[in-house]
């Protein structure tokens, strides 16, 4: 039996840090379902395919050629192509193309069974939108991680300077307010707390208390 933990939250809640970390204590594997969602977007301009073009996305989406790796600090690298495109994915446009992708059901369902392929022994912290709700309904426990959008935006503007992008905190809180109507209201695989989780606030939580207290829920 391979057990799966879900964390699932909007954008900038802090979910891959804490998937991360929770899965490092646990000895687990990580999905970063996002990055797929943004390997995607990255694809789509590589082929010169338009955001829109569900027929040509969802094909492009079943022979995605991705890789997650690690380099020497477990810090992960992502390859599309047999090309590191770790840094360019995270930028808010490779974000934005993402969410655009993310609203077409035929792009979610081509990705669907290559998501469930990352349960593997021991364990699974799959990070995401849909973990809990769609991907794994089974999971173990599903955790519902949430801050407020002021927070979650100068987190997001602190790891965009960390890696050498310009950002402007008031154009991020726009963003993150815009992806979030798009990632509640989309009619495909909305962004709602699945049914049994636990929903954590970490506007005032550190990193660790919030690791701590998904650690506690798993053994518990
Ligand atoms: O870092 P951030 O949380 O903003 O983004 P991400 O987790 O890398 O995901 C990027 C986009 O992909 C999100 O805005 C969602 O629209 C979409 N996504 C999704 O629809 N379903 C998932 N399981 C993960 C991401």
């Amino acid at each position: 039996y391979v057990p799966v933990l879900t964390i699932d939250g909007p954008s900038g809640s802090g979910k891959g840090t804490i998937a991360h970390r929770v899965a490092a204590r646990l000895g687990f594997h990580v999905l970063d379902s996002g990055a797929l969602y943004r390997l995607l977007g990255a694809a789509a301009k590589r082929h010169a395919v338009s955001i829109d073009n569900e027929p040509a996305l969802e094909v492009l989406a079943a022979h995605l050629d991705v890789q997650f790796t690690a380099d020497a600090n477990g810090d992960a690298i992502i390859m599309l192509e047999g090309e590191d495109v770790s840094l360019e994915i995270r930028t808010e446009e490779a974000g934005r193309a993402a969410s655009q992708v993310a609203v077409l059901p035929r792009v979610r369902n081509a990705l669907l069974a290559r998501q469930q392929a990352f349960r593997e022994s021991p364990g699974l912290v799959a990070d995401g939108r849909d973990m809990g709700t769609v991907v794994f309904p089974h999971a173990d426990l599903k955790v519902f991680l949430t801050a407020s959008a002021e927070a979650r935006a100068e987190r997001r503007y602190k790891q965009l300077l960390e890696k050498g992008f310009d950002a402007s905190l008031a154009a991020l809180i726009d963003d993150i307010r815009a992806r979030d109507t798009r990632d509640m209201e989309r009619s495909i695989a909305p962004l709602k707390p699945a049914e049994g989780a636990l929903v954590l606030d970490s506007t005032d939580l550190g990193i660790e208390a919030v690791v701590q207290r998904v650690i506690d829920a798993a053994r518990a």
